[in-house]
């Protein structure tokens, strides 16, 4: 006879059921979202790379020059980054590790195009920091971390090159802990350096694993010998192993214990030795990955209604989607002239057909595809949780800041811009070209790659910048997609606030008295352009009641 129906037991409607009812924690829980920063030359590429590979995401080392080799073949304007051999734009990555999914944003190494960095950074909820333990902590990296301080972003270390003549670890930590104002806590301790480079000590198993230089070999052929074995260690290190045991000592000893909550809060950062382009200690940062960043975190919400601001917690696990686009970049492919919105989900669960709408704009948002970033690839999403990264291709309507939710009125603030500190003028070469002017600076302003200002009094259109290369990327851009061919002239300004007012009517007196003055940005805010900083302070003595911002966060 037929078997009699057991619903309750049938796993895919119990699957269903828990779907509806049930929050998505276990699928948050399993993620992690970090960047990975670090000064040209410490050795980035190289740890992508190297975590990609170990982690199963991709077969064949090199796979990520590749990657970058070939996004310079489909998009002109990367040229720019082929001669200068800088990274202009961010790319993410993600990968599957100890059944937990992994999300990697790039930086660009760049110091002129350290907007996009910090804009990057507000998408994450830790950072891997890689610097060359020959150089230190560099300036560029510096200014990371400031990012990093201000937002209290869990920090993990990597020391990278060790198979090099290189500084003393005690040397390194002591500048890491001073230049990110909180205590180290060694992970793992280097046996000698350069030439005498034996391998790592790893400080939670006590076991010694030993270097090999090459990078054929995987992570787990490396020998591991206990630390209790010291005469075997001993004979075969010689003085360098009993030299490594003094300092790891006195490291050890000068660092407090491994507090997992201050390292969460930002207050103290694990540090690990290795080699990246040995394979060598990689495992390890792998597996803090896993075992000590954090899975996504709730994200505040600051929405006006009516005036009134209302502050909500939206929770990872929550089951509405949410998200935030922290980056907008146009043609990626130069055949076709659209553009992707990077978001970070924030909470619920995205699947394809989902309809989505702009908060800023209360319009739908229709994509004509939703990707997701697996290692070189690009792959047609088919869910996407809190903490991952999704790209929506579209042809408009979104804009850095946006958030987007499957209809809950959200707006999440944070995506900062910096009041641009230098600027130029654009004059057209041929006027023909105007509209096309018009609308690739704005759109090139939507991408955050300049920040364009029109002149309220009218004439011709201000580009700002934090960085000079940032000019020039724009000045290519417009040549080569939107064939408008523009000289750059200096202008008299070189800096603006943005301006708000607690009154309609005390706003009228300040833009009464500076018309001249006034412009809007590409968000349509209004701000007070300057010749030197003097202006600023002076035109606030004037109107007190007038509010300057060097920052502007998207709302
Ligand atoms: P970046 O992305 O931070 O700019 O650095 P990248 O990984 O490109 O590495 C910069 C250089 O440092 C590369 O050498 C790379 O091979 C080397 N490197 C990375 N990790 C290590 C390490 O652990 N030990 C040593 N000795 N070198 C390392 P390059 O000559 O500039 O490039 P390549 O032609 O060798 O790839």
């Amino acid at each position: 006879g037929a078997q009699p129906q057991r619903p309750y037991f049938d796993p895919a409607l119990r699957r269903a059921f828990t779907r509806n009812t049930v929050s998505y924690a276990s699928e948050t829980r399993r993620r992690r979202t970090f960047a990975i920063i670090s000064h040209p030359d410490a050795g980035k590429t190289t740890l992508t790379e190297k975590l990609l590979l170990f982690s199963g995401a991709i077969q064949i080392a090199g796979a990520v020059k590749g990657r970058k080799a070939s996004r310079h073949a489909t998009s002109d304007w990367m040229e720019i980054e082929k001669q200068r051999g800088i990274s202009v734009a961010s790319s993410v990555m993600q990968m599957a590790y100890r059944d937990h999914v992994v999300n990697l944003l790039d930086t660009p190494g760049h110091k002129d195009f350290s907007e996009d960095t910090y804009r990057v950074l507000t998408a994450v909820d830790s950072a891997l920091m890689v610097i060359d333990a020959a150089n230190g902590v560099e300036s560029q990296t510096r200014r990371l971390i400031e990012v990093c301080r201000q937002r209290d972003t869990p920090i993990i270390t990597f020391v990278n090159k060790m198979d090099r003549e290189v500084r003393e670890p005690l040397d390194i930590l002591d500048e890491v802990e001073r230049e990110l104002g909180m205590p180290c806590v060694p992970m793992t301790w280097p046996v000698g350096q350069g030439k005498s480079f034996g391998g790592i000590i790893n400080l939670r198993t006590q076991a010694m694993t030993v270097f090999e230089s090459g990078s054929e070999r995987r992570p787990q052929d490396f020998e591991t010998i206990p630390l209790s074995d010291a005469d075997a260690l001993r004979a075969r290190f010689g003085p360098t192993f009993d030299e490594a045991l003094e300092s790891m000592e006195l490291a050890v000893g000068a660092s407090p214990a491994w507090d997992h909550e201050a390292f969460l809060a930002g207050k103290q950062t694990p540090v690990f030795f290795g080699s990246g382009v040995n394979n060598f200690g990689v495992m390890e940062v792998l597996d803090a990955l896993v075992d000590l960043a954090p899975s996504p975190r709730p994200r505040t919400s600051n929405l006006v209604v009516n005036r009134q601001p209302v502050e909500k917690t939206v929770m990872p696990e929550e089951q509405s989607f949410s998200g935030v686009v922290f980056k907008v970049q146009a043609n990626m492919d130069a055949n076709h002239r659209d553009r992707i919105a990077f978001v970070r989900v924030a909470s619920g669960r995205y699947t394809p057909g989902m309809k989505l709408k702009v908060q800023r704009t209360a319009k739908e948002l229709r994509p004509t595809s939703v990707v997701t970033f697996m290692s070189q690839r690009r792959e047609a999403v088919e869910e996407a949780y809190a903490g991952d990264i999704i790209g929506f291709t579209t042809h408009g309507g979104v804009q850095l800041g946006d958030t987007i939710t499957d209809g809950a009125s959200l707006q999440f603030t944070g995506l900062p811009f910096f009041a641009p500190e230098m600027f130029m003028t654009v004059v057209l070469k041929n006027p023909l070209r105007t509209k096309q002017l018009q609308q690739g600076l704005a759109q090139l302003g939507e991408e955050g790659a300049i920040q364009v200002f029109k002149p309220d009094a009218g004439g011709n259109m201000l580009l700002g910048a934090v960085g000079q290369l940032q000019f020039e990327v724009v000045q290519h851009r417009l040549k080569s997609e939107y064939d408008c061919d523009v000289r750059l002239e200096n202008c008299q300004y070189t800096g603006a606030r943005w301006i708000t007012a607690d009154t309609p009517p005390e706003l009228r007196a300040f833009t009464d008295a500076y018309p001249m003055r006034m412009a809007h940005d590409a968000a349509d805010t209004l701000a007070y352009l300057c010749t030197s900083p003097y202006d600023v302070r002076l035109a606030q003595e004037r109107f007190p009641k007038i509010h300057f911002h060097p920052l502007r966060e998207h709302a």
